[in-house]
Parts: structure tokens; C-alpha cells; sequence
């Protein structure tokens, strides 16, 4: 064996990927290269696919997805009608051609997406059978570890369930073995795998998006079933090798969610679907009433104040939202919550129990932190709730109850819309809180859901109508090489957000700030010219925030406002330029403001010529820990 790095050992090869495979009439190659562009939000360090054939032909190429176009085209005419292709994005095992995947063995070909922990103790048993590297992963490995079996059986479902006993971690695999020509197989475990068949052909996927094209109903792959896909026919094995049937699952998305639709980027047309998404999340979670309905049970009994605390766990934009909602839930029902960002709790051995609620929020449903958090919760006793974009997602399914938010697909990778469904869920959660509370009346709590349905989306649809104006603000700070937002209560919540939006897209420095907290260091920070948002939506901490302007403003800030019309009007606010945002009930205007950061990123972003959809070094659905 063949080791490449200081410690001998192969490179541990945290990845987050794409996987597509294909089978059918057509050429496989064009199909595949569609299908990785789909999943291509997953990751783009590097990319491949391998194609059914004697010997199997296999084309990779470190980067885009474009630079693996430009050389399957160089390949000349490829028929092969089966394949698998793979998009990569590595933390550990630099990207480059030898690392990306498919990775070949003597018999077979793979990709994966996930991390296999036992590599080294593996590598070494394997060392022992002659097998030698050519890549750092662990992919290799467990690609090494199947041939070892297969050269024994003869037999590709045994050889894979063989080597899936001995493999710890995740991981879900397509897998292509070279005698068994357009056959493709699959498996997975803790890591995200669909899989189509038409009658004529099949597909394999990490993300539905990608399986549009063929069919609306797709089978979500149960851990260790394997599924094995020809033109004619799929069938499903379980691990001691007995045919099993799995249960298929049907989505209304269409195909042109799934695309751009018109607009350059995934991100600008997300931002435009929000007035439509929020009043169909919130229309499927109102009871002929007109009060917050949401279908699980145990929210009665939460409603009725059965429980001890409430905390929201989630990553990234997820974890966020739950800051709004804390704000919310203890504003309008008067009940204590806490957020916890989900890489964090469990390792901070959280205090909970039966008597809490952990309220779990994630756009895919598969991202690996917030899963742990959700099975530590759940290990523990509480109930857990889901708030999940991604219907039969792992989050989804392995949740006590679930609302589902209706966002559709989203692709880019910087979440929007995502972000704003899922508020509108823990608005309409916590006037459900508050109704059961004896702290609002249901005559209040219809009106409230009323504006929630009607006046957010409008309030919304005339921020997007008013986006030139975001977009000229967004030029005047796009050379700046740091940027503070601040402001108080929610609005300091949706700065949080905001801030990350711009940062993540824009790759310039920024800080999110409570307008009081700013005095105790920031403010040190701020020199001539640097941008300051100010959120004001909030009346009665409005002159606290005027205030901090003033502070700001007295070192040079360039000051940005962005403040709810009627306090436009009645506060004299010193900035340098101001964005307004429709006046509606106050409670809910974070959920309006934030469409103004979100569309003040995205131009900061594409005003400086970034590849909007796909920052750097992120990816979108973070399935590894
Ligand atoms: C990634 C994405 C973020 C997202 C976070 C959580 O970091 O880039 O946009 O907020 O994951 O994802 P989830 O699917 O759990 O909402």
C-alpha cells in the first residue's frame, strides 16, 4: 500500500457531495453532466463521472463542473447509456484530480458521499490484501474494501452488504461494477440518497432537484437496503441479502422551480418566490378559523403549557431564525427560550429533559450537526419538532412531529426564502403559544395570522418592486472592507442574518452588533467611510438606535438605514442613505426588513462580479460533521 502523507496514512476525507448516476436508452454522459449541475450547490471543489463500459471510462477534473464538460467533450463520441457522476467539496484531501471521485478499483468503480471513520484500521487490513492507493480518501478505501468482497463472491449486492458491515461512519455510495454493464447500485447510510426508476430508465441522486426531470416520485433509500437499477427494472436488497420492497414518496415541485427561470442567479429568484412561499406555508397551517393549525398533536399539549422550556437548535441561517422566534415566542406568549447552535449542544451535554421541547429547524433536513442535536435530544427524552423544507428528509422522519414549510427547492446556496418560511412557522407557533397562554385573545390571534398571510407577503412583494434602489445602496458599500449591522430586539436578530448573508457572498468582513452592545469594543472598529446598517423597525427602541447612529456617525460611518416607513417619517434619522420598508404590524416586520438585506448581499455580491450561487468554500447542505 502506497501511503501519500506525513503520518503514512491516507488523508481523512471529510466530504459533502453531490452523487448522480443514470441508466437507461440515451448516453449517460450529457445526463450525468445535467444531473451534477443540479447538485452542484453541494459542492464544486472537483467533479467526475465514470461511465458503464469494459474497461469503465472514467473522466474527472479539479473545479467546476464546466471544466469536467470541457474535457468529457474531449473524450470524443461517448454512447455508454450508464454512469455516475459525483460533485465534491473537501475540507480534508485537497481538491485535484487523483482525490476526486469516481474512485476505480480492479472491479469497480465509485463515488460517495460522506466520511468513513475506521479508514485507517481498514487501509491497513487491505494493505495486507495487496490492495494500493492511488488517492488520499477514505472513499478509496471503502471502494478497496467492496472489490475485496466482490473478488470473493462474484456477487455485487453481497460484496456491498459485506463491506457495509465493516464500515463506520456515513456514507451513500453509487457504484458501478465492470462486468455487470448498465447496472448500477446504491446504498447509504446518514447520508442523503433518492432513487427513480421511469420503467425505461433509473436514476440515483443525492437531492430531489436532480431527479426532476425523470419522475416526481422517488424512493429515499432505507440505511443499508441496496437498491439496483437497470434500464428495465429497480430492485431493493436488504443487508442479509433478502429483495425488499421501499416505500416511494411523491413531490408536487416542478422542474422549473428547479431552474433559474429567467433570472441570472438561483439566489435573485429565490428572493422573488418569497411573497409566494409565505402565503403557502402559512395558508396550509391555518385551521378554517383562520388560527394557527399545524397538524401534531403534542403541540396541544405544548399549547397548553405542559412542558418546562422550549429550545431551538439549528446551523447557520436555521440557528438564526430561531433567534426571531425566541424574540417572538417570549414576546407575544411570554415563555422562555433559548437557541443553541446544533454543532454545539451536544457536546455541551445540554440540560434537557421529558419535560422540554426542542424545536429542530433545517431547510434540507440532512445537515449532519443538526441531526446529531435532534437524536442527542431525542436520547434524552424530550420532544423534539421539526421545522423541515425537505419532506422525508432524515430531520423529517426521525423527528416526533414535523411542519413542513413550503419554500419548494432551493438551490442557491446562501438560503432565502428558506430562511423567511420558516419564520413565518415560528410567528404562527407562537401565536399559538400565546393564545394558550391566556396572553392574546383568539380574536387578536385571527387578526395577527390575518396580516401574517396577507399583509407580510404584499409588505414583501414591495420591497422586491423597490430593488433598484437596494441595489444602488448595495454599490455604495461593495468596495468597503468591513461592515457593521446593528440594531435592537428582533431587529438585532435579522442583523445576525443579514450580516451573514453579505459575508458569505460577498467574501467582505462583517459583524452583526446590538446597538447598545456596540460602545464596549466595536465602535473602535468603525473609521471613515465604514458602512453601518441600521435596522429600525422596532418603534420603541427607534431613538435608542438613533443614538447609536449618532455615535457611529461621529467616527465617520457611512450609515445606512433601513427603517420602517412611519418611523422614516416621524424620527430625524442622521444616515447617509435610507431604505424603507412597508409599514405593517410591527411584530412582524423582521420578517419583511430582512428581504432588504438579503437583496442588499445579493447585489453586493453580483455587483462584484462573485459567483452568486456558489461562494467559496461553502456548500449548501452540510451532511458531514
Ligand atoms: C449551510 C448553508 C446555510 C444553512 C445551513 C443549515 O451552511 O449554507 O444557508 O443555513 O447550512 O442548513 P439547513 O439545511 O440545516 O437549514
Amino acid at each position: 500500500m502506497e501511503y501519500r502523507k506525513g503520518n503514512g496514512l491516507p488523508f481523512f476525507n471529510h466530504i459533502m457531495c453531490g452523487i448522480i448516476g443514470y441508466t437507461g436508452a440515451e448516453a449517460a454522459a450529457p445526463k450525468l453532466l445535467t444531473g451534477l449541475r443540479t447538485l452542484e450547490y453541494r459542492g464544486y471543489d472537483s467533479a467526475g463521472i465514470a461511465l458503464s463500459d469494459e474497461p469503465i471510462l472514467t473522466v474527472k477534473a479539479k473545479g467546476r463542473i464546466d471544466l469536467l464538460e470541457t474535457k468529457v467533450k474531449e473524450q470524443g463520441s461517448l454512447p455508454q447509456t450508464c454512469g455516475i457522476g459525483h460533485t465534491r467539496w473537501a475540507t480534508h484531501g485537497a481538491p485535484s484530480d487523483v482525490n476526486s471521485h469516481p474512485h476505480r478499483t480492479a472491479h469497480l468503480c465509485l463515488v460517495h458521499n460522506g466520511i468513513i471513520e475506521n479508514y485507517a484500521e481498514l487501509g491497513e487490513e487491505l494493505k495486507h490484501d495487496g490492495y494500493s492507493f492511488a488517492s488520499e480518501t477514505d472513499t478509496e478505501i471503502a471502494a478497496c474494501l467492496i472489490d475485496r468482497f466482490y473478488r470473493e463472491s462474484g456477487e455485487p449486492v453481497s460484496a456491498i452488504a459485506a463491506a457495509c458491515k465493516r464500515l463506520r461512519g456515513s456514507y451513500a455510495f453509487g457504484i458501478l461494477f465492470e462486468d455487470r454493464k448498465n447496472v448500477l447500485y446504491a446504498v447509504r447510510k446518514d447520508s442523503p440518497l433518492i432513487a427513480v426508476h421511469t420503467g425505461q430508465e433509473g436514476v440515483i441522486a443525492s437531492d430531489i432537484p436532480a431527479v426532476l426531470a425523470y419522475s416526481h416520485t422517488y424512493y429515499r433509500l432505507e440505511e443499508g437496503v441496496i437498491a439496483e437499477l437497470s434500464r428495465e427494472t429497480i430492485r431493493f436488497w436488504s443487508p442479509d441479502g433478502r429483495e425488499v420492497t421501499q416505500q416511494s414518496e411523491t413531490v408536487d415541485w416542478n422542474v422549473e422551480q428547479a431552474q433559474k427561470g429567467g433570472f441570472p442567479y438561483f439566489m435573485i429568484k429565490e428572493i422573488h418566490e418569497e411573497p409566494t412561499v409565505l402565503r403557502k406555508t402559512v395558508e396550509a397551517r391555518l385551521s378554517a378559523e383562520g388560527l394557527p393549525f399545524f397538524g401534531v398533536k403534542r403541540i396541544d399539549e405544548i399549547a397548553r403549557g405542559d412542558f418546562d422550556s422550549i429550545q431551538i437548535v439549528g446551523c447557520g441561517s436555521a440557528m438564526h431564525i430561531g433567534l426571531v422566534g425566541r424574540t417572538l415566542i417570549e414576546d407575544l406568549a411570554r415563555i422562555p427560550v433559548s437557541v443553541e447552535i446544533a454543532s454545539e449542544f451536544r457536546y455541551r451535554d445540554p440540560i434537557v429533559g421529558k419535560r422540554d421541547i426542542v424545536i429542530l429547524i433545517s431547510q434540507s433536513g440532512e445537515t449532519a450537526d443538526t441531526v446529531a442535536a435532534l437524536r442527542h435530544a431525542k436520547e434524552k427524552g424530550a420532544f423534539t419538532l421539526a421545522i423541515v423544507n425537505v419532506i422525508g428528509s432524515t430531520v423529517a422522519r426521525e423527528a416526533d412531529g414535523v411542519i413542513y414549510t413550503w419554500a419548494g427547492p432551493e438551490i442557491a446556496v446562501a438560503t432565502t426564502k428558506a430562511y423567511s418560511v420558516q419564520g413565518a412557522i415560528l410567528y404562527l407557533l407562537a401565536i399559538k403559544l400565546a393564545i394558550a397562554n391566556h396572553r392574546i385573545s383568539e380574536k387578536e390571534a385571527k387578526t395577527l395570522c390575518f396580516s401574517l398571510l396577507r399583509e407580510i407577503p404584499d409588505a414583501v412583494q414591495r420591497i422586491l418592486n423597490g430593488k433598484e434602489k437596494i441595489a444602488e445602496t448595495a454599490r455604495l458599500i461593495q468596495n468597503a472592507e468591513h461592515v457593521f449591522f446593528i440594531g435592537r430586539k428582533a431587529d438585532w436578530d435579522i442583523c445576525v442574518e443579514g450580516s451573514l448573508k453579505l459575508k458569505e457572498i460577498s467574501y467582505i468582513h462583517s459583524e452583526a452588533y446590538a446597538t447598545g452592545e456596540l460602545k464596549h469594543g466595536t465602535i473602535s472598529l468603525v473609521t471613515d467611510g465604514t458602512p453601518v446598517i441600521a435596522l429600525m423597525t422596532q418603534e420603541d427602541v427607534c431613538e435608542k438606535t438613533v443614538s447609536g447612529i449618532r455615535e457611529v456617525k461621529a467616527r465617520g460611518a457611512f450609515v445606512v438605514s433601513v427603517c420602517r416607513e412611519s418611523l422614516a417619517k416621524k424620527y430625524e434619522i442622521p444616515c447617509d442613505a435610507c431604505l424603507t420598508v412597508p409599514d405593517t404590524e410591527e411584530l412582524f416586520s423582521p420578517l419583511v426588513a430582512i428581504t432588504a438585506l438579503q437583496l442588499l448581499a445579493y447585489y453586493v455580491s453580483e455587483g462584484k462580479g462573485i459567483d452568486v450561487d456558489k461562494p467559496r468554500n461553502l456548500a449548501k447542505s452540510v451532511t458531514v460533521e
